[in-house]
């Protein structure tokens, strides 16, 4: 799908970033040491906020951060039961998946892994990965879906596996590691900013990942293309992101660029459609010229 089409509907989904702490120090990664964490009373005001957008019903703890981190992780998804939740992990710190079951909203968990290699993934997120947890939060995490299942719910399990010069080799055989802890889903993510490794590996990549969808089709686990899809689209629409302080961004890109549409402690959400960003945005020109577009654009020349 591309997402020019559907850059002007109306969003159903929005990603809060409750914490900038980070135990790890991902290669690929933007993080810098700007440790700033969301207060409780900080996150109750942002819930009423986006409880003023009647479309929105799934809510994506995302941003640049361990949200396990955070005291308040557990409570915060408490006060969320209207909502679809959708959590992104490193997978360093456990998970108490017992209070997850209880809450019954959390309907997607997507761990960041980067090699099947213990020691290739503390050279890619750094020497305080902990993959012991990692190992701990799979089962369980397995145990977590067969359950919901038996309450004919079911939750999304994907890997997300960013892509960088040491995990090239590794992209097939991260399809049996995901079928080996029963994910249904595997999504490689294209190494935003470092557009020079993915040009110069294009065909090797191309060649890994063609291999690793032809196995993922085998064991019934969805994989997508990395270079014919794009990871801001969720459904119909593309999610927006709100940062620790309250900046809203359009979409993945915004963030990334840090290209601030308004703040929600002082900006009405509609009124933050009139900036000329978000409408430079809806206009499809930043597409043209986003991360994204251009490795795709590597598929079709
Ligand atoms: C920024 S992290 C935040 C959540 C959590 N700390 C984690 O790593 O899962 C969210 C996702 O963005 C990915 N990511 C980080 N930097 C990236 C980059 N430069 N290009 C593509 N994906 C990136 C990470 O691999 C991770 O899957
Ligand atoms: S775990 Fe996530 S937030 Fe932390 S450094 Fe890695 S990608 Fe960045
Ligand atoms: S600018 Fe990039 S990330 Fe944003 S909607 Fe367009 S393609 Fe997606």
């Amino acid at each position: 799908m591309n997402p020019v089409s559907l850059l002007k509907n109306s969003t159903k989904s929005v990603s809060i970033e409750i914490t900038t702490c980070c135990p790890l120090n991902c290669v690929y990664c933007e993080r810098k040491i700007h440790n700033k964490t969301l207060s409780f009373d900080e996150f109750l005001y942002l819930k009423s906020i986006i409880k003023q957008q009647p479309l929105i019903n799934r809510i994506t703890f995302c941003g640049i951060g361990e949200a396990f981190l955070h005291k308040d992780f557990y409570r915060m998804l408490q006060h969320l039961s209207d909502y679809k939740i959708t959590i992104i992990t490193s997978g360093t710190i456990l998970v108490d998946f017992d209070k997850l079951s209880e809450m019954e909203n959390v309907d997607i968990l997507i761990f960041s892994i980067d090699s099947v290699s213990r020691e290739k993934v503390v050279d890619i997120c750094g020497e305080n990965y902990n993959y012991d947890n990692l190992l701990t939060n799979l089962e369980n995490l397995k145990k977590y879906c067969k359950q919901a299942l038996r309450k004919r719910k079911f939750v999304t399990s994907i890997i997300n596996c960013t892509i960088n010069k040491s995990n090239i080799e590794d992209i097939v055989n991260m399809v049996d590691f995901a079928f080996k802890y029963g994910f249904s889903g595997i999504h490689f993510s294209l190494p935003w900013g470092n557009y020079e490794l993915v040009k110069e590996q294009h065909q090797i990549l191309v060649e890994q990942f063609n291999k690793a969808m032809d196995k993922a089709k085998r064991y019934g686990i969805v994989m997508e293309n990395p270079f014919n899809s794009y990871c801001c689209i969720t459904h119909d629409h593309i999610m927006p992101y709100i940062d620790v302080n309250g900046n809203m961004y359009y979409c993945a890109y915004g963030l990334n660029k840090k290209e601030v549409l308004g703040n929600i402690k002082v900006d009405a959400f509609d009124d933050m459609k009139t900036n000329p960003i978000y409408l430079d945005y809806i206009s499809g020109d930043k597409c043209k010229i986003c991360d994204m577009t251009e490795f795709c654009n590597l598929e079709r020349r």
